[in-house]
Order: structure tokens, then C-alpha cells, then sequence
């Protein structure tokens, strides 16, 4: 598993496949462990994260560690990545074609770690994974869509200028491990969104 996750690795380290390539310092593969129940997916890397080419190692980074921590769960517990593995230049919103161009990667990363659940952060992801829009109104909740379960999430950015959000962050951490320990339990989930394909 971790040889494949390294050949993933080597090949978005390579990739030249759009122009976010020209632009990048380092592309930025997914990091953490590889046998997590848990994937978190963000947008795109930003400036901290091109420098040095590991995701969500900023400010926006710092906030999710805090909100995993009060989980009680640590950085080095879960895998976290990234939509688009290059950072758009300004860091503007990564377009349709980027998204479109870089997805094959991340549905590698899913296939290889088979999360029990995705984790969402934010309106990117929302809408790259599932079409979703405005995702302050869906956070908290649990979505199945193709038999993989998701939970939906403010991205830790938003907590920056909103500090009265960073509360939200840590409360919807809480029901993700606790969420994922009644799946590992076998208990019933309740699914807030069934999406039919
Ligand atoms: N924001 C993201 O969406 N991803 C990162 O890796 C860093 C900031």
C-alpha cells in the first residue's frame, strides 16, 4: 500500500499535465497515514505549501491541527490532501479544467487508503466531489454517495477572519472521530444526504 501511495506521490511530483506546473514551486501530494480511516480534502495548496511541498502546513493548517487536536486526534493520525495538487497562482480558485486535469490522483489516494470516510473541507471540494454548493449549510453533515460515506466541513481558512468559526471547526471534528468510532462499532449511521447516481 505505501509503495503505491509512493508511486502516486512520484508521479504528481512530476506531473506537467496543466499550467499550474509552470507556475509551482513544488506540486503537493497528500501526506499523513496511510492507514486512516479518514482522508481530508481541501482545495489547493497555498504559498507555505508550494515552498515546501506538503499540504495544509500554513495558517489555515495550523487551524485544522488545533480543531484535531481537540478531538483529540493528532496530524500524524489521518491523511490529508488537496483537490488540485499545484498551487494556483494568487491563489485563486483552482477552474473546472484544473479540478478536471488533477482528479485522477486523488481517486488513486481514495482507492489506495479505502477512507471509511472523506472528509470535506470546504466549497471546492464540496463542489469537485459532490456537485455541492455553499457548504456553511451542509456542514456537520453526513452524505453517501456510490457507497462512500463523506462528512462536510467548513475549510479551516474560514476560521481565519471568522474567529466565531473556528468553534464550528472543532465541534464537527468531535462528531467526525466520534462518528468514525460507531462506524468502526458497526452501529447505525444516520446519512443525512443519499446522493443517487
Ligand atoms: N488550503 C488548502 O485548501 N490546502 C492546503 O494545502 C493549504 C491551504
Amino acid at each position: 500500500m505505501e509503495k503505491k501511495l509512493q508511486k502516486i506521490k512520484k508521479q504528481i511530483t512530476q506531473c506537467t499535465k496543466c499550467e499550474l506546473s509552470k507556475t509551482r514551486n513544488n506540486s503537493v501530494p497528500g501526506k499523513g497515514n496511510f492507514k486512516s480511516d479518514v482522508i481530508f480534502v481541501g482545495e489547493a495548496p497555498g504559498k507555505n505549501e508550494d515552498m515546501k511541498g506538503e499540504p495544509f502546513i500554513g495558517i489555515a493548517g495550523k487551524k485544522l491541527s488545533i480543531a484535531l487536536e481537540n478531538a483529540g486526534i493528532t496530524r500524524d493520525d489521518v491523511y490529508i490532501t488537496n483537490i488540485v495538487k499545484c498551487r494556483p497562482p494568487k491563489n485563486r480558485v483552482p477552474t473546472i479544467t484544473e479540478r478536471d486535469t488533477c482528479k485522477n490522483y486523488l481517486k488513486k489516494e481514495i482507492e489506495i487508503i479505502k477512507p471509511k470516510i472523506i472528509c470535506i473541507l470546504g466549497n471546492t471540494a464540496f463542489n469537485s466531489l459532490l456537485n455541492g454548493k455553499e457548504i456553511i449549510k451542509f456542514r456537520g453533515k453526513i452524505v453517501r454517495k456510490n457507497n462512500q460515506l463523506y462528512f462536510l466541513t467548513i475549510h479551516p481558512a474560514a476560521t481565519i477572519y471568522n474567529q466565531k468559526l473556528i468553534n464550528v471547526l472543532k465541534k464537527d471534528m468531535k462528531k467526525l472521530f466520534k462518528l468514525i468510532e460507531e462506524i468502526k462499532d458497526k452501529k447505525e449511521i444516520k446519512i443525512n444526504i443519499e446522493y443517487t447516481s
